[in-house]
């Protein structure tokens, strides 16, 4: 191509009509839902950015494959398919199929997790700290000193602190059940982890004796920024470079939802065969038999062949391209981004739209609630409402569902902040009047000041 952009490399079959209801219509659901886009309704949403989770559109190969799912309760050749996709994608031998990424989270921290111990990572999603947190053990978030700076452009933000690491390890190390990389730093805007820190964590943990264990839900869009900035990686594909990611760990836990292209699933997948038997025992309890794992046999199916899709490079730079899109038109408006911009999502800095709103007012819930009344688009606030006193950001993630979305869709995204941009010293803080706990965001209700 020489004319400097891509059309999409895909076409649209089936299409969902949306509607953007009235002004008034979106100020009375905003108060009905207590300043909370949770509580929304989905058929009262123009554009729904809340989130990038389990709301890609499936591709024909996967409607396909739904068609011919084998929903045996044991020894599904869903299964089957399943299993070597995973096994060819990660190179693991030990795969349990979950029915999204938490439920991955709950079986394996219920078996390799005991209560006072901690959990580093580059930095833990909402679930993950929540299960930690459930178990009594600690989440400890290591991220980089750059991932904390906004504007600073530098290609892997979502790296580990080394030195964090290392002193942990040394000095607590009894504690340490196990290392966690999450590919993309979700949390910490989207930003990839080189191979090289990926590279140096694992030596790290493997010299102390501890087990890497990733968490892989955007682990091919974590690749394909590892092949477009890190040195000598631009030759090869995003499943080369995404088998030498898992080489380095000793497993992973997977939400299928993102870069599985499904819109439910999730998996673990080991090494070591013991702790898999361990794991086995408790999917039963609480997911279902191993060959299923809480799943349908035809979302297996759609699973095996998603689950390489997501690695196509031509669907990857059409993907992180719309992203990068979306956050230079924002930029260029003047609307303060964390940057670079990640994977799958946009991040603004909430902080520096709204300085006038004071932190315990939450900036990022307001700019939210913002959003949906100026043009009935759905963000999620990444801040102070979410994290609580963890929060080191008042981010607000705007986050790109796969294949769903036109850059005309986004346009109106964009329009909406060009709007929002002039009359920000208007908007107000919101006070919270329900709702505590680590999962505290999907069930709070504000009020506004
Ligand atoms: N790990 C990461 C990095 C995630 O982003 C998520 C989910 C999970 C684990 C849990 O997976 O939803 O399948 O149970 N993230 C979604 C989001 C919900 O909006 O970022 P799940």
């Amino acid at each position: 191509m020489d004319e400097g952009w891509w059309p999409k490399p895909y076409r649209i079959k089936v299409v969902e009509p949306i509607r953007l209801p009235p002004r008034a219509e979106r100020e009375k659901l905003l108060a009905e839902a207590g300043y909370n886009v949770f509580n929304l309704k989905s058929t009262d949403v123009y554009i729904d950015l809340l989130t990038d989770s389990g709301t890609g559109a499936m591709s024909q190969a996967q409607w396909a494959a739904l068609m011919e799912g084998d929903e045996a309760y044991a020894g599904s050749r869903s299964f089957e398919l399943f299993q070597e996709a995973v096994q060819e994608i990660t190179g693991y031998p030990y795969v349990l199929p979950t029915h999204q990424g938490r439920a991955a989270e709950h079986v394996f921290f219920s078996v390799a997790v005991k209560a006072g111990q901690i959990v580093p990572n580059n930095t833990h999603f909402d679930t993950t700290r929540a299960n930690l947190l459930a178990l009594g053990a600690t989440p400890l978030d290591l991220p980089a000193p750059e991932a904390l700076e906004p504007e600073l452009d530098h290609p892997f933000k979502g790296n580990m602190d080394l030195e964090a690491l290392e002193k942990l390890l040394r000095e607590q190390g009894e504690r340490v059940p196990f290392v966690m990389l999450t590919l993309t730093n979700n949390t910490m805007a989207g930003q990839p982890v080189s191979l090289a820190n990926i590279r140096a964590v694992s030596e790290l943990a493997h010299a102390h004796g501890k087990p890497l264990i990733l968490d892989a839900a955007r682990h091919a869009e974590n690749a394909f920024f590892i092949g477009e900035r890190e040195p000598g990686y631009a030759g090869k594909s995003p499943a080369e470079i995404a088998r030498e990611v898992f080489a380095l760990a000793d497993g992973c836990l997977m939400s299928a939802k993102k870069d599985g292209l499904g819109n439910i699933g999730g998996f673990i997948a080991l090494k070591d065969p013991d702790l898999y038997e361990r794991c086995a025992e408790r999917l039963i309890l609480w997911e279902g038999f191993p060959t299923y794992g809480g799943l349908a046999g035809r979302d297996l199916a759609a699973l095996a062949v998603g689950l390489r899709e997501a690695l196509d490079p031509l669907y990857l730079r059409d993907r992180v391209g719309q992203v990068r899109w979306l956050a230079e038109e924002l930029r260029a408006l003047g609307v303060p981004v964390y940057w670079p911009p990640g994977g799958h999502a946009v991040y603004v800095d909430a902080a520096r739209f709204l300085p006038h709103i004071p932190r315990d007012q939450f900036p990022g819930q307001a700019l939210v609630c913002a959003l949906y009344l100026e043009g009935g688009v759905r963000a999620v606030e990444v801040g102070s409402g979410m994290l609580g006193e963890a929060a080191k950001m008042e981010l607000v993630r705007l986050a790109i569902p796969r294949r769903v979305y036109t850059e005309e869709h986004l346009r109106h995204v964009v329009g909406t902040f060009a709007r929002l941009l002039e009359k920000r010293k208007s908007l107000r803080g919101l006070r919270l009047v329900q709702g505590s706990g680590p999962l505290r965001h999907f069930r709070a209700r504000f009020s506004p000041v």
